[in-house]
């Protein structure tokens, strides 16, 4: 078992990397814990007894069930079993589980702890740390977005047990290597050459210490969205049927094509994102047909990251990854031309 800690103060935490590593989950609840509400989906393949009481409580599946209902749902639930300050919320599943978990934790009695037992690749990389969570505001008139309505709340653990990977389809395996190819760029770290609990826990190491310097992503923690901006945008253009590791993966090469336009990086950098995408992560590099550069565009200037500052974008360059703001949106545009 790997032990990584994310250092935050009084609410510091640990993550165990291992296989087997749900069983540890008793050991991770608070001492004041006396019952636990499972929040979880069908299908999850992976059984868990956090050692108390507890009632299981089944989410959708999908983007279309991350919202405001399901939330609302979870906390009538909550109300009926009495949950109380002294009990937890443990998120068993992917990221969507975990945004969701760890919001209703957030609110509940205007906050509870969390524990996440994350059963994919890219929750365990990237999702489940960090306290972010969330829902998504359904767009009416073309105004909503993902994970616009949510909050920081850490959680008080994290179990990555890699027996739930062994279980994980190969689409779902592929979105993983979408952040772990974005920690290739943002480390230059090696993480394919490592054995597989060793590259999880360097994942979640890299993670770890980006969020304990920018908690609230005032700054550094921007630089986790490498690759996001045009993700974004091709999630919502696709209406999800490209999913967000797969997206990301798009998203790195697009980055390098624009970085390339502002004079930031040469051929060859945008070259070795292409190799490192395409080739050693086994990922796609090119746009999903008949989706309009105009409108996607028009979708990365609509991203809540960028709303702030026009066109905002985290790009490669001289001095490594950094955020970009003020890009010319006619380069944003000609980056897709040069990607097609
Ligand atoms: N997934 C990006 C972040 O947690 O900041």
């Amino acid at each position: 078992m790997i032990t990584v800690r994310v250092p935050l103060g009084d609410r510091s935490y640990d993550v165990l990397v291992g296989h087997g590593a749900r069983t540890e989950l008793p050991a991770l609840l608070p001492s004041s814990v006396r019952r636990a509400a499972l929040v979880t989906q069908a299908g999850i393949p992976i059984d868990i007894d956090p050692g108390v009481p507890f009632e299981r409580f089944e989410i959708g599946d999908g983007e279309d069930h991350k919202t405001l209902a399901t939330i609302e749902h979870l906390c009538r639930g909550f109300a009926e079993m009495g949950l109380t300050r002294n009990d937890v919320i443990v998120g068993v599943g992917g990221g969507m589980v975990t945004d969701v978990a760890g919001f209703a934790a957030a609110t509940w009695h205007r906050g509870i702890p969390v524990v996440h037992v994350s059963t994919t690749l890219l929750g365990m990389v990237d999702a489940a740390i960090g306290g972010k969570t969330g829902v998504n505001l359904p767009a009416i008139d073309g105004i909503g977005g993902k994970n616009l309505v949510g909050a920081y709340w850490q959680p008080s653990g994290v179990i990555c047990d890699l027996d739930a990977l062994a279980t994980l389809p190969p689409r779902e395996l592929r979105c993983g290597r979408g952040e772990m190819a974005k920690y290739h760029f943002l480390t230059g770290d090696d993480l394919l050459a490592m054995a597989e609990p060793e590259r999880v826990a360097r994942c979640v190491q890299i993670k770890a210490d980006v969020v304990a310097s920018d908690e609230r992503e005032g700054g550094r923690r921007a630089l986790l969205n490498y690759g996001h901006t045009l993700a974004h945008a091709l999630e919502i253009a696709t209406d999800h049927s490209l999913a967000h590791g797969e997206a990301v993966g798009v998203g790195l090469v697009y980055a390098a094509h624009l970085a390339h336009r502002l004079g930031r990086i040469d051929e060859a950098r945008v070259q070795r994102h292409y190799e490192v995408v395409g080739g050693a992560y086994e990922l796609g590099t090119s746009l999903p047909p008949g989706l309009s550069a105009e409108h996607l565009v028009s979708l990365m200037g609509l991203d809540k990251k960028v709303l702030s500052d026009g066109l905002t974008f985290v790009l490669d360059g001289p001095r490594g990854v950094e955020v970009v703001p003020g890009v010319d949106p006619a380069a944003a545009l000609a980056a897709l031309s040069d990607m097609a």
